[in-house]
């Protein structure tokens, strides 16, 4: 897509971070942007915030995890706009854990947003797209995780942000034979300076764990370790208006892969194919951080 000026966005996980960043600059491009995020009251003041400013956005509270919340915020985006052009699949959370300490709720939880969220917001807004027949893109957020071999402690995001990468190359792949006008991109940044490690303030509740340490599950001494030196870095990571320049960029050249701040892990990924090439077993991620 070249032409943003008065198009339509809707974004989730609007109301921090990456997906704010996004939806600051999508404004700045003179399009119409729909916020969607859990967080309501922080929702709600970001869009009378940018309303006040003369920005043309709405802002409906959706939890991506359910596919009703994300019908009605289709529905909420065409009654108002009449389209849908953009569409940032962005929502995402995190917990500390292995793949066998972790527990269901943990699973049920991450999955749920991570990557149900974003099956959700394919299997509701690519018919409309394919319907409406104009140009549009679908950008993914993923992350780095979902290309290299999980670090120790992170099993389920890992799990997530692989499967989001490899629902976004099969949707390029589905809609590049069926001759549609959609694009589609996959975001992999590195570390970026977000409140990703307060993800657990949106955990509903039924999906708490009995004792939590605010990411939702028990904390065991190893876990601590990972959770602080993740909170380190990303405390150290670039900015998310870094993120949504980048992404920009990208959709401008219709680049699928978008690759951000990912120096640290570059010899991770290397790695990663050669020892699946090579048939060794796979090497820990080491961060040259
Ligand atoms: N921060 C990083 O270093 C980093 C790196 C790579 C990828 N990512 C990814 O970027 C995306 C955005 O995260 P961020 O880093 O900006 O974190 P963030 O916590 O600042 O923003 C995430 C937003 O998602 C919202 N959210 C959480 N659960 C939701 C749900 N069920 N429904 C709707 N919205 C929900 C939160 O309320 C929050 O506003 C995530 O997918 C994350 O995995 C982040």
């Amino acid at each position: 897509m070249q032409e943003f000026k008065d198009r339509v966005a809707v974004i989730t996980g609007a109301a921090s971070g990456i997906g704010l960043s996004l939806a600051e600059r999508c404004i700045n491009e003179g399009m119409k942007v729909v916020l969607a995020d859990i967080e309501e009251s922080v929702l709600i003041s970001i869009e009378r915030e940018m309303t006040s400013q003369g920005a043309r956005v709405l802002a409906i509270p959706t939890d991506v995890s359910q596919p009703g919340d994300v019908e009605a915020l289709a529905r909420y985006t065409i009654d108002n706009w009449g389209a849908v052009h953009l569409l940032f699949n962005n929502a995402g959370v995190i917990t500390i854990g292995s793949a066998w300490e972790s527990t269901i709720n943990d699973w049920k939880w991450v999955i749920g947003v991570n990557l149900w969220g974003v099956i959700h917001g394919i299997h509701t807004f690519v018919p409309i797209m394919l319907e409406q027949d104009t140009d549009c893109h679908i950008i993914n957020t993923a992350s780095i995780a979902g290309l290299v071999s999980p670090s120790p402690g992170t099993a389920i995001y890992h799990v997530t942000k692989h499967a989001v990468v490899a629902l976004s190359e099969a949707l390029y792949h589905g809609l590049l034979q069926s001759s549609s006008k959609i694009q589609v991109s996959v975001l992999c940044p590195g570390f970026v300076k977000t409140q990703l490690m307060e993800a657990g303030r949106n955990r509903a509740e039924e999906l708490h764990n009995e004792s939590s340490d605010g990411l939702g599950k028990p904390a065991a001494q190893a876990d601590q370790v990972v959770a602080q030196s993740l909170a380190r870095a990303i405390s150290n990571g670039i900015l998310p208006r870094q993120v949504a320049d980048a992404v920009f960029d990208s959709i401008r050249e219709n680049k699928f892969y978008i690759l951000v701040n990912i120096g640290p892990w570059q010899h991770a990924l290397r790695t990663r194919v050669e020892d699946i090439l090579q048939e060794r077993n796979p090497t820990i991620p080491r961060l040259d951080l």
